[in-house]
């Protein structure tokens, strides 16, 4: 298995409620280093350019708004299979399916917000991290 990064958004919602700490515990619980991490306030701009993959989706709009309505956190994880694993760790994307013990069940309140972003495969990583973090700005701890 191969040492991969993967960018993990901590969302407005999870913010709010004052889990940043255990989001992010759960990451190092599970072996993932986090390797970058900064707390941003997302304009429309920034926040419609990261889902520019979903811009015609019915949701687009308010899952915009949503994102741009609080500070999120992004961070770069790193480890063994970490794009996997922090999908795994997320949980599905409707909390109500979200498998008990993972993070969108329970910080998540509803499909739209649900606490955590993370990087579906390897080329969404690698776009999602440079949208956010300058090369400098990623720290590995070896
Ligand atoms: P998606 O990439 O399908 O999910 P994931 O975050 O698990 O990779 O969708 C991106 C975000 O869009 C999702 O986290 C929440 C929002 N969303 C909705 O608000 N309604 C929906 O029906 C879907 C599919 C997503
Ligand atoms: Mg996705």
């Amino acid at each position: 298995m191969a040492v991969e990064r993967t960018l993990s958004i901590i969302k407005p919602d999870a913010v709010g409620k004052n889990a940043i700490g255990e989001i992010m515990a759960r990451f190092e619980k599970a072996g993932l280093q986090i390797v970058a991490a900064k707390m941003l306030q997302l304009d429309d701009a920034k926040a419609g350019g990261f889902y520019a993959e979903h811009k015609e989706r019915p949701f687009y709009k308010d899952l915009v708004g949503f994102m741009t309505s609080g500070p999120v956190v992004v961070q770069v994880l790193e480890g063994e299979n970490a794009i996997l694993k922090n999908r795994e760790l997320m949980g599905a994307t409707n909390p109500k399916e979200a498998d008990a013990g993972t993070i969108r069940a329970d910080f998540a309140s509803s499909i739209d917000a649900n606490a955590v972003h993370g990087s579906d495969s390897a080329e969404s990583a690698a776009r999602e991290i440079a949208y956010f973090f300058e090369t400098s700005e990623i720290c590995p701890r070896g």
